[in-house]
């Protein structure tokens, strides 16, 4: 049987590649019916000028495919029961009703439609406030980072395999536990940190593991929004309890008795975006609060590293006895964001759900980041870094309270600069938030509302200020630019 093939030797995709598709496509197209008998390796072979190897190949990859099927001593023949509408893909139509229906979604999918997500700011405007929660990222010693991650690529090939915990690498859990121990007070086992990419995959698992549609989860208003989309998504309702300058209102949680809260998302160390310190009487009156009702406390400890005043508050978890807090760190504020590595320190009865929970998710982090991290850290210079960049941040800090005195005096109220990368500006100007933005815009400087962070949304003159990533003298000058345009 002559079957003419046209096989191309110029081009770089192999010729049983070639054949293959070939063949594949006849037989889809119907031009080899079900049921014909092909020619045979050898007669191919010769007719198309290749090698009978060749063809077996392309052969056998459509018979495992069921493409062909070989009956012996009769020949190779197009395998008979491929449905005849599957054979002309081109000729099938969708019904109507199937062209009218979209994708159905997950009620998980369908919530995340409809979620409101802030990207990170690419504004190209040359003075940006707007990233708040950027480190200093050309302070990060990256010359240092490079050399551990290729100490990591000398690592035994055995540990590049799958890990045989998800809980992260054993000496970082370490480290780590060591680190919270002394600079936070969390007081922990290894066994029960768990390393995650970020805090954010800890708020998911967080959210998954704890939260079912209907439940109650209370956050601070105004909040973190990322943490509110994860509780979102499980189909929370979310209970909005005030935040002012001693942090989350614990007052108005405890007093609510028609609510049954299950879970309490806060970050005491710096309330997100206020900035205000939780202070201790509150921190009791949450953990007791916690204990009598069962709900279990989030704590976000995000960038608690940086604090410019008073002495440290230790973490809530360390603060308790009981099972009530999950606490979440992370390494973007510390390290940089990219690096995508924070952790969980879980109590004990929830430490293999936890670790079930990140297998399934993604299996393990990157071992070589983990690697380097742990040296990292062990060797000192994760301490010795922060130390140097709370110093840098304390004198950017200043710069900014400064200048914006020095330029705004009575018409701003600035919040929160004792700690963190980031302060609370509140402009008392006859001006909505859209407007002075756009004023910003048109003097170069980048600018954003903390207006999004609230539950119900409203004009609020209050503007988050990163510094961290900011010269003094940018600084300077973009307050100078933004009082030239809102103080006139
Ligand atoms: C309140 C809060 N938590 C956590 C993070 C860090 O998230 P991740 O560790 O996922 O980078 C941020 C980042 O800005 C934040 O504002």
């Amino acid at each position: 049987m002559d079957f003419a093939i046209a096989l191309d030797h110029t081009i770089k995709i192999p010729i049983h590649r070639q054949l293959y598709e070939e063949l594949r496509r006849s037989i889809l197209s119907g031009r080899l019916a079900p049921g014909q008998r092909v020619p045979s390796t050898r007669s191919l072979a010769r007719s198309l000028g290749i090698s009978r190897a060749t063809v077996t190949l392309s052969y056998e990859q459509l018979l495992s495919e069921g493409y062909l099927k070989t009956i012996p001593s009769s020949g190779t023949f197009v395998y008979c029961q491929l449905p005849d509408n599957l054979l002309q893909p081109t000729a099938i139509q969708p019904t109507q009703e199937a062209k009218q229906q979209p994708v159905q979604l997950s009620a998980y999918g369908a919530n995340l439609v409809d979620l409101q997500l802030l990207m990170p700011s690419k504004t190209e405007l040359p003075i940006n406030f707007s990233c708040y929660g950027r480190p200093a990222l050309d302070e990060f010693p990256l010359g240092l980072w490079r050399r551990l991650l290729a100490r990591a690529c000398q690592l035994q090939p055995t540990m590049l395999d799958y890990a045989t915990n998800a809980q992260g690498y054993e000496p970082l859990r370490q480290a780590i536990a060591r680190y919270i121990a002394r600079t936070r007070a969390v007081r922990c086992e290894v066994e029960q940190i768990i390393i995650v990419n970020g805090s954010q995959q800890a708020l998911d698992l967080v959210a998954r593991l704890l939260v079912e549609c209907g439940d109650l989860v209370a956050v601070e208003n105004p909040g973190y929004l990322d943490a509110r989309q994860a509780f979102l998504l499980q189909g929370a309702k979310l209970a909005p309890i005030p935040v002012d300058d001693l942090g989350i209102v614990t007052d108005r949680l405890i007093t609510d008795p028609a609510a049954k809260i299950k879970l309490v998302y806060v970050t005491p160390s710096h309330q997100f975006p206020t900035g205000a310190v939780l202070s201790l009487s509150r921190r009791l009156a949450l953990l007791a609060w916690a204990q009598q009702t069962g709900a279990i406390i989030v704590e976000d400890d995000y960038d608690s590293e940086y604090r410019y005043s008073d002495r440290p508050i230790p973490a809530l978890q360390g603060l308790t006895i009981n099972d009530s807090v999950i606490y979440i760190g992370t390494f973007s504020k510390v390290i940089f964001p990219a690096l995508r590595l924070g952790y969980l320190v879980v109590p004990q009865s929830l430490v293999s759900v936890f670790a079930r929970a990140k297998l399934l998710n993604d299996r393990q982090s990157s071992i070589l980041e983990q690697y380097a991290l742990t040296e990292f850290i062990s060797e000192g210079h994760l301490e010795s870094h922060v130390r140097r960049m709370r110093s840098l941040y304390n004198q950017r800090r200043q710069t900014l309270v400064q200048a914006l005195e020095q330029y705004f005096g009575n018409s701003v109220t600035v919040l929160g600069e004792n700690a963190g990368m980031h302060l609370m500006v509140q402009f008392h100007r006859d001006l909505s938030d859209e407007q002075i933005v756009l004023k910003a815009a048109q003097v170069g400087v980048g600018l954003v509302s903390a207006n999004p962070y609230y539950l119900e949304a409203h004009s609020t003159g209050e503007f988050i200020f990163g510094y961290a990533d900011l010269s003094e003298e940018i600084i300077q000058a973009g307050v100078s630019k933004l009082a030239q345009v809102l103080m006139n």
